[in-house]
């Protein structure tokens, strides 16, 4: 279980074409607009409002620069593996060549919270603001079906649809999907932009002031009047204040997972080397500018305690502008932009399972490709494991998962970094990632204190997860691998 992939043997691998493999198809701008179709989404569009009413008020735009510092770490350590090791599984692969073969499943099998439980909640999200435009057009969907049992109806419907029709589009095809994918996220991008540059100049300064609310807990504690255990134990971090920037941070992090799903796709991309780096990074940045503007003029059009409980804030803070009639416009463009997230979430899945599969790890079906060279099985049995989230399971505690399951891949990945510039120092690195060891250690540091602030029962269901993963592992991945039969067969031992 210690084996690992070399990593020449995977470069070779990624390097055969024809049948049986992926189509190499993307640009550098195909895998930016691939990254940024994966960002920006419910993260941006539900959460901002309910951050900003509960935890860091107008100051919400700091927490995405505290996010985007935190992801930005994670993402260079990505994008080093990613033009280095430019294979479709992405950080299971990384973890392959560097940790060995059972922390390669742990965290593909990690990945399933964040691909597969992100587009289930992005979906219920989707379902929201799908309901919001039926509304305006007059069309009332009855409440079951608009919701799982535990959120007071029976199912999801519009979430399952949306998961199924995105899933057939994948199995047409990776080209197509990317064709779509381009035109929803340049509505998607614009519809930001738009709501920045006409928001402006209705923006009322008295709504940033004050940009940091008081929080009553910070000011005793700098008084002296209370110690930290009181602090902590009185229920003050966290709402409003220093710390309630940092608590809304660990929230809006969900608008920034995707930027990874770029990596998924390095076996698609033309030139992997200079497109990975790129298309992380290019992402990340051109995102973290948008967000900070976003909230900037979300907060300052209407007092940010009107966005208490809003899940749709973007709705609630446009009508105070002039062009309140746009607002129909706006939501048809939000659910373009929700769309796009499952997609690409959907896309990441597949070729994770794909990868794991070619390893011997998982059964044969999901690497299965189609005339069209997509893995169709994957997409088809993700879209029923994907529907079943989506339509039954509370959306906040998809949320969760998303959350925990991506930091701690994340944190994979910045180990995985030191380890192979300790054991493989002199290997080509087409990008290399910045102040090694302090950016992957800033990486590990801030993913885990924001896994921290995450509810002990994420933490507790992350380990019911791994345990069923472990247990495949041992009954059937350990035994089929490929790896571990050649090495075995040949006699060669652990590299
Ligand atoms: N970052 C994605 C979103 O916010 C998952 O929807």
């Amino acid at each position: 279980m210690w084996y690992k992939k070399s990593i020449s043997k995977l470069i070779a691998e990624a390097e055969q074409s024809g049948e049986g493999t992926l189509k190499r198809t993307l640009s550098s701008s195909g895998l930016i607009a691939l990254g940024v179709g994966a960002i920006i989404g419910a993260g941006l569009f539900s959460l901002t409002g309910i951050a900003a009413a509960d935890h860091a008020g107008p100051a919400v735009m700091l927490s995405f620069i505290v996010a985007a510092v935190g992801c930005a770490f994670a993402g260079l350590c990505y994008a080093e593996f990613a033009s280095m090791i430019p294979v479709a599984g992405s950080a299971y692969t990384y973890s392959y060549a560097t940790m060995g073969e059972f922390m390669a499943w742990i965290i593909g099998w990690d990945l399933v919270l964040e691909y597969a439980l992100a587009a289930a909640t992005v979906a219920v999200s989707w379902s929201q603001y799908f309901n919001e435009l039926m509304q305006i057009v007059g069309i009332s969907l009855p409440p079951e079906l608009l919701a799982g049992p535990w959120e007071g109806g029976m199912i999801n419907l519009p979430a399952i649809i949306i998961v199924c029709l995105l899933s057939l589009l994948l199995m047409r095809g990776t080209q197509e999907s990317s064709f779509v994918n381009n035109i929803l996220v340049i509505l998607k991008v614009s519809v930001v932009l738009l709501f920045i540059v006409l928001g402006w100049s209705f923006i009322n300064p008295a709504n940033h002031d004050p940009f940091i609310p008081v929080n009553e807990g910070e000011e005793m504690l700098k008084r002296g009047d209370i110690g930290f255990m009181e602090f902590f134990n009185g229920g003050y971090f966290g709402h409003y204040g220093i710390s309630g920037i940092l608590r809304a941070s660990a929230v809006v992090f969900f608008a920034f997972i995707g930027f990874d799903a770029v990596s998924t796709a390095a076996q698609e991309a033309k030139n992997p080397k200079k497109g990975m780096p790129i298309g992380i990074i290019g992402s990340l940045v051109i995102c973290t500018l948008l967000y900070v503007l976003f909230s900037y003029v979300m907060t300052g059009l209407a007092p940010y305690t009107a966005f208490s409980g809003d899940a749709k804030p973007v709705a609630t803070a446009f009508e105070r502008t002039g062009y309140h009639f746009l607002n129909t416009a706006m939501i048809v463009t939000i659910i373009a932009g929700y769309t796009s997230v499952i997609l690409v979430m959907l896309l990441g899945q597949s070729r994770v399972f794909y990868t794991m599969s070619k390893d011997g790890l998982l059964p044969k079906i999901f690497s299965d490709l189609s005339k069209r060279q997509t893995p169709w099985k994957t997409n088809l049995i993700f879209m029923v494991f994907v529907s079943i989230f989506a339509g039954f399971v509370p959306v906040s505690d998809l949320g969760h998962m998303v959350s925990i399951g991506t930091l701690f891949a994340f944190t994979l990945v910045c180990i995985g970094v030191l380890v192979l510039r300790k054991t493989n120092p002199n290997l080509d690195r087409p990008f290399k990632t910045p102040l090694v060891p302090l950016v992957p250690i800033l990486g590990i540091l801030v993913c885990i204190a924001m896994m921290a602030s995450l509810p002990l029962v994420s933490w507790e269901r992350l380990g019911i997860w791994m345990a069923i993963g472990v247990a495949v592992y041992f009954l059937y991945g350990h035994k089929h691998s490929k790896l571990r039969k050649e090495r075995e067969s040949s006699g060669t031992g652990v590299e």
